[in-house]
């Protein structure tokens, strides 16, 4: 033991332990063994696994491995609670929520307690942060139930709702997915991380002790198999995931087609970009929250650093100097920065990674003799000397390895900062404004942190762009994740004709187009064919195919041709979406919204000649009215460009997170059979208002209704690329759009094969879908402030003010 003085002399901190006894004294309060959570009633597990502390080795509890009999059984119990939960007023939702919040407030210190044995993290994060953030998302969705008949009157609950979640902050992630399904109404069936259950487990014993009615939350504990089976099961509305972005792609695959809705929180790869300007100190302290909090185990945890070229040198010394300070050890000691290290698999994945990193040349600086000999842990660790493709600045490690490289200009901080396949959070540190928030813009992430880390808060919606992921949580943008729009009277789908089949092609050969067909050529010369082509960068342009396909009328007489595009096509198109991509996302919502109003005044201009055409392309009797309400579709959108806008947040920090609204990029869009001009316009029009550029499938029945539009967008201002047509098979050509790694979304109204087979091929980069049964929704008819939220995705930008 040193003495006062020695201590005054090396300043070295003492041990400050936080008592486990509370927290095992509850674990052997259940003799040490857990089943599951089911209709209000523990359900013997018939096989259990072994939970451990992973700071010494130890064997906390057993925990029930969920079968699919387990599944099923809270499944059911959820499908049961429904009705009466979903129609439980709001106040009394918000009474249970608030309940629940007050309940995980008094236990506080047992929940933290508890989750550092589980989980390795050091007692200050758990007490400090992870918990007074579970309870500020109860208290804040006890908030939006009592206020969900007024602000969102014309939702209700999804329905059944399985939730996965991983080990990294198991009560946090339970929180934040739990309190909205509730607050909306929907009853849950959540599967924990199997490394940390213990959580969740003391988290059903508080929603028996509040009287939570039996079956609106159940838990089944398991691995892997346990979430597959949850994933699987009919009985359940919709899925909600995190964790890595491999689970998230077999997930999408498995729900593909099924009509089962989909939030994914995948992982990331965020930035952490210093500019020379930067307060490098609070920079130093904003990296060791960055990247060692939770021991790096964060989905957005600051793992790449970009560091401006002047002071690399200069600002990585300080980072080691640093380094050398931070203390690995025991998770309840409070003087503690660094916990241990979830599982033995995690640990061998950050070390095998981080030799191999080694062995192909990269730079691995780790403070000596830092970590216990005891439970698993790893020590900080800096990289240097890797280039921007390399496996460890592209790989999410998920532990305390920082890798760092450096930049020259803004220009070239931004490029790198998006040259991941991830887009979940970025840090910006710079004195200047400007740059900060024109940084911010530029990086492709959810959320970004200006001078700061980070920072979480209820009211602030969190979640990825890329391949991090779909679906936000928190704030309003992730309640909408947990309710359906209920249709309104004023819907008729059945009123609008039927749905037309898909036909057998019929390719064009010599004589078969009409305007060959009977007559002799009375012009001087050849015939002029006036067959469409596609239109693509604002130029109408051959079919590779060299084929075209015949257009008739339902009684069959053919009244044109049409091209018959295919996955070269196709590419052409997304290249010219992709080239307007970034100064049209940039054109203010003003100017976007003049071309719009433009293209209302061009079609209106021609509206008798749009309506005959749309008279004889589908024997419709109401094509007046079709086009009258495309024009009035395309005034809304163009109203919407500069109105539907983003929040400012006020968290509970000193400051304020700016939600703003951005285009989602190329999205591809498979047009319904039926009313082929206002299906084209009502789909299109919002996305390129909020700043998209698309690549269009016209209806596959009655393509003339887009290709007449060729003139009118050229004549209206719409620059070469935004909007690009390509006619031919939808359910082909959707699928090519949905594999095509440079489309960010799709949106495919057709068949209940096709939503499969876009939504199965949407994988390759996790592309948002949105899809629809033709025949189910009428897609004129969906609301359009729905319409354009699929249009766009929320970054945050968490902006600091005062000292
Ligand atoms: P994981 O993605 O396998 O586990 C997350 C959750 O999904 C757990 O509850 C697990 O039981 C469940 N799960 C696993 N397979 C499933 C399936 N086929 N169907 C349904 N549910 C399934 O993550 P894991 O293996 O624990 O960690 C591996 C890597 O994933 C980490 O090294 C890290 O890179 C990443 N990860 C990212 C997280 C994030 O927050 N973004 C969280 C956890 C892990």
């Amino acid at each position: 033991m040193p003495s006062v003085a020695e201590i005054f002399e090396t300043m070295a901190w003492g041990p400050a332990p936080e008592a486990a006894e509370p927290a095992l004294a509850w674990l052997d309060q259940h003799g040490r063994k857990f089943g599951h959570f089911v209709g209000g009633q523990w359900r013997t597990a018939a096989q259990t696994f072994a939970v451990f502390n992973p700071a010494d080795r130890a064997t906390l509890a057993h925990a029930g491995q969920g079968s699919p009999e387990d599944v099923d059984a809270a499944v059911g119990a959820a499908r049961q609670a429904f009705s009466a939960w979903s129609q439980t007023p709001g106040h009394l939702r918000a009474r249970y929520l608030y309940a629940l919040a007050r309940q995980i407030q008094k236990h506080s210190r047992l929940f933290a307690v508890l989750e550092s044995l589980d989980n390795g993290k050091p007692i200050r994060e758990s007490r400090d942060l992870d918990l007074p953030l579970v309870a500020r998302h109860f208290a804040y969705h006890a908030g939006w139930a009592q206020i969900m008949a007024d602000e969102l009157p014309d939702y209700a609950p999804v329905g059944v709702v399985g939730q996965i979640i991983p080990w990294n902050f198991p009560l946090l992630m339970l929180a934040w997915k739990v309190a909205p399904a509730l607050a909306m109404g929907n009853t849950v069936v959540l599967k924990p991380a199997e490394f940390t259950p213990l959580t969740a487990l003391l988290f059903a014993e508080i929603a028996e002790t509040v009287g939570l009615p039996p079956g609106v939350f159940n838990l089944v504990t398991g691995d892997g198999e346990t979430g597959a089976a949850l994933v699987r099961h009919p009985g359940v509305d919709k899925i909600a995931f995190t964790g890595s972005t491999e689970v998230g792609r077999a997930i999408r695959q498995v729900t593909a087609g099924s009509g089962k809705r989909l939030s994914l929180e995948l992982g990331g790869k965020s930035p952490f970009v210093v500019f020379d300007d930067a307060d490098l100190d609070g920079a130093v302290e904003g990296l060791v929250d960055a990247i060692w909090f939770n021991q790096g185990q964060v989905c957005c945890a600051g793992s790449r650093l970009l560091v401006q070229e002047s002071i690399e040198r200069a600002f990585l010394a300080r980072v080691r100097t640093r380094m050398a300070k931070l203390r690995v050890g025991d998770p309840l000691d409070k003087a503690i920065d660094i916990g241990a290290i979830v599982a033995p698999s995690q640990l061998e994945r950050i070390t095998t990674l981080v030799e191999a990193g080694r062995a192909s040349g990269a730079e691995v600086w780790q403070p000596p003799d830092a970590c216990p000999v005891d439970g698993w842990f790893y020590p900080p660790t800096l990289v240097t000397g890797v280039g921007p493709a390399s496996e460890l600045a592209q790989v999410e490690v998920f532990g305390p390895v920082l890798v760092a490289m450096s930049f020259r200009t803004p220009a070239e901080a931004v490029a790198l900062a998006n040259n991941t396949r991830y887009g979940l959070a970025a840090s910006v540190w710079t004195q200047d404004i400007d740059q900060a928030l024109d940084v911010a813009r530029g990086i492709q992430a959810g959320t970004v942190w200006i001078n700061s880390t980070n920072l979480f808060d209820a009211s602030s919606g969190f979640g990825g762009y890329r391949e991090s992921g779909f679906g936000r949580e928190g704030g309003r943008e992730g309640l909408v994740e947990y309710v359906r729009r209920v249709p309104r009277s004023g819907f008729r789908v059945s009123d609008s004709g039927p749905t037309p089949t898909v036909e057998p092609v019929r390719h064009a050969q010599p004589g078969t187009h009409p305007a060959e067909r009977g007559t002799r050529n009375t012009e001087p010369g050849p015939l002029i064919d006036r067959t469409p082509k596609l239109y693509i960068g604002g130029k109408q342009a051959r079919p590779d195919s060299g084929y075209s396909r015949l257009v008739s009328t339902p009684s069959g007489q053919v009244i044109g041709e049409v091209g018959e595009g295919n996955r070269k096509d196709i590419r052409n198109a997304v290249e010219a979406a992709r080239a307007a991509l970034a100064s049209w996302a940039a054109t203010t919502g003003y100017n976007r919204a003049q071309i719009l109003y433009y293209v209302a005044e061009n079609l209106a201009a021609r509206a008798t000649e749009f309506a005959s055409r749309l008279a004889q392309m589908t024997g419709a009797v109401d094509a007046e009215n079709e086009v009258e309400l495309s024009i009035e579709r395309l005034f809304t959108c163009a109203a919407y460009a500069d109105k539907f806008e983003g929040q400012v947040h006020v968290p509970p920090m000193r400051g304020a997170a700016l939600a703003v609204p951005e285009p989602i990029g190329v999205v591809g869009v498979a047009c319904p059979m039926r009313r082929p001009l206002l299906g084209f316009v009502s789909l299109v029009g919002p996305l390129v208002s909020m700043g998209n550029t698309v690549v269009v499938l016209p209806s596959e029945r009655h393509p003339l209704a887009a290709t007449d539009l060729y003139q009118v967008l050229d004549t209206s201002d719409v620059p070469p690329g935004v909007i690009n047509i390509v006619t031919g098979s939808r359910e082909s050509l959707s699928k090519v759009l949905a594999e095509h790694d440079d489309v960010d979304a799709v949106w495919y109204v057709g068949t209940a094969d096709g939503r499969r087979e876009v939504e199965a091929a949407s994988i390759g980069n996790m592309k948002r879908t949105w899809a629809h049964l033709e025949g189910e929704t009428a897609v004129e008819e969906l609301p359009t402030d729905e319409t354009l939220r699929q249009a766009i995705q929320i970054k945050n930008i968490w902006i600091p003010w005062g000292a």
